[in-house]
């Protein structure tokens, strides 16, 4: 009666201690600070503090995490030696410029995700070489403008967040070339509709809005009253010119928003807690090789124990109920 139970037991706890060993296959090749799925070949760098990206990440890297961290800029070459990435993560961290080129190599990306930095602008051809990607978002930053052709190359894109930034206008043209596209959202910027140039979105929204889905949700002004959708020509009559469009806002009005994500990484605790239970210090340091095994070691020592423990009880209880 006691043969199926206990095999199930022993079973999930066989598979608690494999799952545990895959996951602490981790560290060793970054250096210790991230963790590394190498059957994956993924690595998470989340939640570490970082201010620089962690070097040593195996060039054979597809995923990788390098969301809430308090990234301020990036070299031109910060991916350079990860070409086959597919996947890569930078929310929530400090950048407030992206350098030119910084992800040319990155050829084979489909996702990525830029949401919540500091970015006012983007250069202009920077995600020319991306022409795989299907999903890419830009959502909580300060942009202000979007460089003419920026999306041209993105053909298979279905994803697109502009939400929650600052654009009064996009250039004329710039979603054209987004024959894949499915998902567009525009909502959260103040977009200034009473200026000539808001046609061509108001237009793209219209002709596209059976085929898109969120850009209809895009609305005027800092009041949000009115869909960019139902502007007439009337309301869109002035022509605009720059600097007149651009005299208007002030940045300063922004950093609320920067303060709530600063909040967020003060909470995020317990993480660090685990961290130094772990045996790392200082995050923003990186462990070394020896350090990083013995935390591992410790890890793995704390499992062993645990499945001998419930090992001892179960077969206690099976002789219990036989006797
Ligand atoms: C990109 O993906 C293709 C197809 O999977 C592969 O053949 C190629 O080697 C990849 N390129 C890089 C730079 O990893
Ligand atoms: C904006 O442009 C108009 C003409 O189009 C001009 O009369 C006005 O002075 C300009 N305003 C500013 C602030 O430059």
């Amino acid at each position: 009666m006691m043969g199926p139970v206990l095999a199930a037991c022993l079973l999930i706890i066989l598979s608690t201690a494999w799952i545990s060993q895959a996951n602490e296959a981790l560290c060793k090749k970054d250096g210790g600070v991230c963790s590394c799925n190498n059957n994956k070949n993924s690595v998470d760098c989340s939640s570490k503090r970082l201010t620089a990206i962690p070097s040593n990440i195996p060039a054979d890297t597809k995923k990788l995490d390098l969301n809430y961290n308090k990234l301020s800029s990036l070299s031109a070459k910060a991916f350079h030696n990860l070409k086959e990435l597919t996947y890569l993560n930078l929310d929530t961290n400090q950048l407030q410029a992206l350098p030119i080129g910084v992800f040319d190599q990155l050829v084979n990306l489909t996702d990525l995700r830029l949401n919540r930095n500091q970015l006012t602008s983007l250069p202009s051809g920077i995600f020319d070489k991306l022409t795989k990607l299907t999903d890419l978002r830009l959502s909580g930053n300060k942009l202000q403008s979007l460089p003419h052709g920026v999306f041209d190359k993105l053909t298979l894109l279905e994803k697109l967040y502009l939400y929650n930034n600052q654009l009064r206008k996009v250039p004329e043209g710039i979603f054209d070339s987004l024959s894949s596209l499915s998902t567009l959202r525009l909502n959260d910027n103040p977009w200034d509709c009473s200026c000539k140039d808001i046609l061509y979105l108001r237009d793209w929204i219209d002709d596209n809005k059976d085929k898109v889905t969120g850009a209809q949700d895009a609305a005027c002004g800092d009041q949000q009253s009115k869909a960019v959708l139902e502007i007439t020509e009337k309301d869109a009559a002035s022509d605009c010119v720059s600097p007149n469009t651009t005299t208007a806002i002030p940045i300063g009005t922004m950093t609320p928003a920067s303060v709530i994500y600063d909040d967020i990484h003060e909470i995020k605790v317990p993480q660090e807690n685990f961290q130094k239970f772990l045996g790392y210090q200082e995050p923003d340091h990186l462990p070394t090789q020896p350090q990083c095994l013995m935390s591992i070691s410790g890890y793995l020592g704390l499992m062993m124990s645990l499945m001998l423990t419930s090992a001892a009880i179960l077969y206690v209880f099976h002789f219990l109920k036989k006797a």
